[in-house]
């Protein structure tokens, strides 16, 4: 275990905002959580943070931040692979496809590490992480114990799982991913069509080309990728914007049954006339308005302004309520 005291967070928020944490405690291995890690989890105030790629920091962090830094990768036979939380999720899609085992490479480029991606239940191009999570194992703060979760306790759902619910009570080590022998190319999502993908390499390789096309690169612009969640109304809302709106895309459907109608708020914003806009120094990304970004020095204050006067606008122009995927501290 590593601590590091007064630490600048610039450097571990994909927004790249300049807040400070008292304290950041590093966790090198699953028994630092049963000494003295452990003991901070359970009794100090604490945030875990993935690579920062999904939070937003509005004042220094009066508490301990901490970070999963293991990286260890075990091969478990019948395709399945144990990945520890620290490792990028991109590094293990990359890693897993040189091996031979194919599943992740939809989820290319998906910003965050393998800790933050079960928490959040992570998303792309027709799959998520929830469709190849065999268990994860996790430190729980209540009780102490490291204790493994099935696919089914982990409570998934749309940018959600029990973890994300349980307000930091767990702390994700390790996750099993059960992949495939073959390459089994899925198509589902509609800005697919007719990207190669003969091979997984290919499809990898058109993601990434689809996802940099759209969104901000992280070397040039802090941003936390879609800032809002697509909200999920129900089928008479659905109707209703439809015959006012016949352009609207079609939604996706929501995942799991009776869940409703997802709708694109990337499509809700860009035709509220948001694309593009800054207020402050925080912009909506001029080729995709799902995204919130850092023109350059800009605070946590400034991107919850713009994003709350993107949330009144929608409200009022199509009476949905747009909620944050990112997380505001
Ligand atoms: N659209 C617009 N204007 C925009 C943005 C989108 O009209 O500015 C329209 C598009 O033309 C399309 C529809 O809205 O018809 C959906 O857009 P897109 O395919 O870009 O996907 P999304 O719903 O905006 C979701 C995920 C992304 C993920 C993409 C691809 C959420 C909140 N976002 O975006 O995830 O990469 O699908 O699968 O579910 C992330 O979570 O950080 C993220 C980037």
């Amino acid at each position: 275990m590593r601590i590091k005291e007064n630490v600048s967070l610039k450097g571990y928020n994909t927004f790249g905002i300049d807040v400070r944490a008292s304290r950041m405690v590093e966790v090198e291995s699953v028994g630092d959580c049963l000494g003295e890690a452990g003991r901070i989890l359970r009794e100090d105030k604490c945030l875990v943070l993935g690579s920062g790629s999904d939070v937003v920091f509005t004042a220094d962090y009066d508490g301990t931040v901490v970070r999963v830094t293991m990286d260890g990768l075990a091969e478990e036979g019948d395709c399945r692979v144990t990945a520890d939380a620290g490792w990028v999720m991109d590094d293990l899609i990359a890693t897993t496809l040189q091996k031979g085992l194919y599943g992740l490479e939809n989820l290319t480029a998906i910003p965050g590490t393998v800790g933050a991606a079960v928490v959040q239940n992570v998303g792309a191009y027709g799959i998520e992480a929830k469709d190849m999570v065999e268990s994860v194992e996790a430190y729980d703060t209540a009780t102490g114990q490291i204790c493994r979760f099935d696919n089914a306790g982990c409570g998934f759902s749309y940018r959600d799982s029990m973890f994300k619910q349980s307000h930091g009570r767990y702390l994700v080590l390790r996750v099993t991913f059960k992949l495939h022998s073959q390459y089994q190319p899925v198509l589902t999502y509609k800005a697919l069509e007719g990207v190669p993908h003969a091979t997984a390499d290919e499809m990898r390789q058109s993601i990434a080309d689809l996802r940099w096309g759209k969104l901000p690169r992280p070397e040039e612009h802090g941003s936390a990728g879609s800032f809002f969640k697509n909200p999920i109304v129900d089928k008479a809302t659905w109707e209703r914007l439809r015959t006012a709106y016949p352009d609207m895309p079609q939604a996706h459907a929501a995942e799991g049954p009776g869940e409703g109608y997802k709708l694109s708020a990337g499509w809700l914003i860009d035709r509220a006339g948001w694309k593009g806009r800054t207020m402050g120094r925080a912009g909506v990304w001029p080729k995709q308005a799902l995204v919130l970004y850092n023109t350059g020095g800009c605070t946590g204050d400034e991107v919850v302004a713009l994003a709350r006067a993107i949330v009144c606008d929608v409200k009022e122009k199509y009476g949905i309520a747009l909620t944050p995927e990112a997380i505001i501290i």
